[in-house]
C-alpha cells in the first residue's frame, strides 16, 4: 500500500474482503458539480426571490393566451370571409374533407349524405339555405337546438372548407338507397316507390 497522494489511497475499512479506495475526483467533475450549485443559486434569486421569470402554472398559461389569440384570430378571418368563400376542387381538400365526413357527418347524415337523424345532403331541399355560404355557416355555427353540432369548436377553419367543398359533391348524386325525405314537404320528384312507406 503507498501513501503516495498521486496514488489512490486504500481506505482502512474492510467488510467481507471488500476495501475502498479513495481516489481523487477529476478536476472537470468537481468543477462541474460547483457549476451545478452556482447555476441553482441563480435559478433560486431568478425564479423564487426575485420572481423575474415565470414559473411553469405562469408560462402555461401566458402561452395558452397567446395560442388562443392566435386562434380567434383564424377564426375571426374565416367568420368574416363565410359570404366569399368558394367550394375547392381539389383533389386533396375533396380527399381530406370525406375523411372528416365520414368520422364526424355520418353518423347523421349517413355515410352516402341520403340523411339519418340529420337531412339529407343530397335533394334539393335546405333548411338553411343552398348556397355553397349557407352550408358553410350552418356547419361553422351549427344548430344545437336541432341536433347539429356547431363544429367551430371541433374542426379548424380549413377543416370546415374541405368537409363543405365535399359535401356540396354530394348534391344532386342518385342515391343506391333512397334518401331522407325533406321533412314537411312533399318530395318534387319520388326517390322511389319504397321513399313513401
Ligand atoms: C348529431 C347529429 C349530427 C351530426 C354529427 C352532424 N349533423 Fe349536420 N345536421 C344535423 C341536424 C339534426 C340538422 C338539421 C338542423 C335543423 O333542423 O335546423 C343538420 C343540418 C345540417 C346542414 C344543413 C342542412 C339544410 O338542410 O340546410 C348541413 C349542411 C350539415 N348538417 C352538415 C353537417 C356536416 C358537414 C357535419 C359533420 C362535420 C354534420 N352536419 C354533422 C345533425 C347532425
Amino acid at each position: 500500500m503507498s501513501n503516495d497522494p498521486q496514488e489512490p489511497l486504500l481506505l482502512d475499512h474492510e467488510y467481507d474482503g471488500i476495501r475502498e479506495l479513495d481516489n481523487q475526483l477529476p478536476r472537470w467533475w468537481v468543477w462541474l458539480f460547483y457549476i451545478t450549485i452556482i447555476y441553482s443559486a441563480l435559478y433560486l434569486v431568478y425564479y423564487h426571490v426575485s420572481h423575474t421569470g415565470d414559473l411553469q402554472a405562469a408560462e402555461y398559461a401566458s402561452e395558452m393566451k397567446a395560442g388562443e389569440q392566435i386562434k380567434s384570430g383564424a377564426m375571426g378571418k374565416f367568420e368574416s370571409a363565410i359570404a366569399t368563400l368558394q367550394p375547392s376542387s381539389d383533389a386533396v381538400v375533396l380527399a381530406n374533407g370525406k375523411q372528416t365526413y365520414t368520422k364526424f357527418c355520418s353518423p347523421c347524415h349517413r355515410a352516402d349524405g341520403g340523411g339519418l337523424v340529420g337531412p339529407n345532403l343530397t335533394d334539393d331541399y335546405w333548411i338553411h339555405g343552398n348556397t355553397y355560404a349557407d352550408s358553410v355557416k350552418v356547419i361553422w355555427d351549427g344548430v344545437p337546438a336541432k341536433g347539429m353540432i356547431t363544429w367551430k369548436t371541433v374542426l379548424k377553419p380549413e377543416e370546415i372548407q374541405a368537409v363543405s367543398s365535399y359535401i356540396y359533391t354530394l348534391r344532386g348524386v342518385k342515391l343506391a338507397m333512397p334518401g331522407k325525405l325533406p321533412e314537411n314537404q312533399a318530395p318534387a320528384k319520388p326517390a322511389g316507390p319504397s321513399a313513401f312507406e
